[in-house]
């Protein structure tokens, strides 16, 4: 559901509200595309699923790397796909692994540049939600561009 705001001296923000539908929904893809994870070295396969504030989903998954620091996760993954195509506004993201796993610091802080209130849903490979946050309580006092500002 979007419910259009006025902000002084901007033009108007969608604020989203997640339906229980759409929460689903967005599991269901995080599950799904999960199977397309490179994961050979850590057998830890993730997807994740990324809704913008305008309704469009860009899926990600982990791409490991024999050189192991060369690897991205599944959450990066689907940001900057999303990114790629334009999109800086985001809603929510679900995250699917083997056990509920919860995203990693760096995931965090590429989320976090993008905004604190996307809502973040942690879910295990049967799709079930292990919990519902935002970015910002995953990293509270977040680094953010505010803080580049010049005085
Ligand atoms: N991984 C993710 O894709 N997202 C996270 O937030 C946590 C970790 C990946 C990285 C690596 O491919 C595997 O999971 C094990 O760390």
């Amino acid at each position: 559901m979007q419910t259009p705001r006025a902000q002084a001296g901007r033009g108007p923000v969608v604020v989203m509200s997640l339906t229980q539908e759409q929460k689903e929904s967005l599991i269901h893809l995080a599950k799904d595309v999960r199977r397309n994870a490179y994961a050979p070295y850590s057998k830890y396969p993730v997807g994740a699923a990324l809704q913008t504030r305008n309704g469009r989903v860009y899926t990600g998954v982990n791409v490991e790397n024999a050189a192991y620091p060369a690897g991205i996760c599944a959450e990066r993954s689907a940001v900057f796909k999303a990114v790629s195509e334009g999109e800086r506004e985001f809603a929510a993201i679900a995250v699917v692994t083997h056990n509920g796993g919860s995203p990693c610091g760096s995931c965090r802080q590429v989320l976090a540049e993008f905004g604190l209130d996307t809502v973040v849903l942690i879910a295990d490979e049967q799709g079930r939600l292990i919990k519902e946050t935002t970015v910002g309580e995953l990293l509270p006092d977040a680094f953010q561009p505010k803080h580049l500002q010049q005085g």
